[in-house]
């Protein structure tokens, strides 16, 4: 079975860089999950759909590419606002799952990260962690990526809440921590500090 290491954890609490260096030392292939979500939204708002319209965001789902992620407009403020919005419907998810679900089969494994990987697609994953932060320190991080579009901490802080109350709210494969998912809390600490912390938990699940 192929060594998948489940990355989850709230928006800008360190999954991706975590999830990235892992991946990075261990030789893996990495999916950033919520670029799939963002290419759906993106889509839709190109294409003047509406993310909340369940029938047009599935179609827009079914239709994607998901090997075609190098979108730099996928990584803005709206995008995320939108990803956020269309992942919600059931149908969006069932679309995104067989990719998923192959990206997760490769050998000898690989690392993804999102919101759902742990407990969703591999819930049986060898290695999961569940990587958060306290929303200010998070809101700063993204804050720091996202200065240059002339964004406020204040708005950032805001789009955390409301992207928080969201995920963990839909029914469908809301975010929550696997009960077999070890918790990191890098509110308090250096890239390198959750590098390392992450490293130990992978090792102890090997
Ligand atoms: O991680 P990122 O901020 O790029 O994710 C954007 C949005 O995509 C999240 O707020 C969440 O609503 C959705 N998402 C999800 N499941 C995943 C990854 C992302 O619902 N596995």
């Amino acid at each position: 079975m192929s060594f998948v290491i489940a990355v989850d954890g709230p928006a800008a609490s360190g999954k991706g860089t975590v999830a990235s260096g892992l991946a990075r030392e261990l030789g893996l292939p990495h999916l950033d999950s919520g670029l799939l979500y963002r290419a759906v939204g993106r889509a839709l708002q190109v294409a003047g759909g509406d993310p909340d319209d369940a029938a047009a965001a599935t179609e827009t789902a079914r239709r994607l590419d998901p090997h075609d992620l190098e979108d730099p407009a996928l990584r803005t403020r709206e995008a995320g606002e939108a990803a956020s919005r269309v992942a919600v419907h059931a149908g969006v998810r069932a679309a995104l799952l067989d990719f998923q679900h192959a990206f997760a089969a490769q050998e000898p494994g690989a690392v993804i990260d999102g919101r759902d990987i742990g407990t969703v697609i591999a819930p049986d994953a060898p290695a999961k962690l569940f990587v958060t932060a306290s929303p200010e320190v998070r809101a700063h991080r993204r804050w720091l990526q996202l200065k240059d579009q002339g964004v406020s901490l204040d708005e950032i802080l805001a789009d955390i809440a409301l992207r928080d109350e969201r995920d963990s709210a839909r029914s469908t494969a809301p975010l929550v921590q696997a009960k077999d998912a070890v918790l990191l809390d890098t509110s308090e600490m250096t890239i390198e500090q959750a590098a390392d912390a992450a490293r130990r938990i992978v090792e102890a699940a090997r």
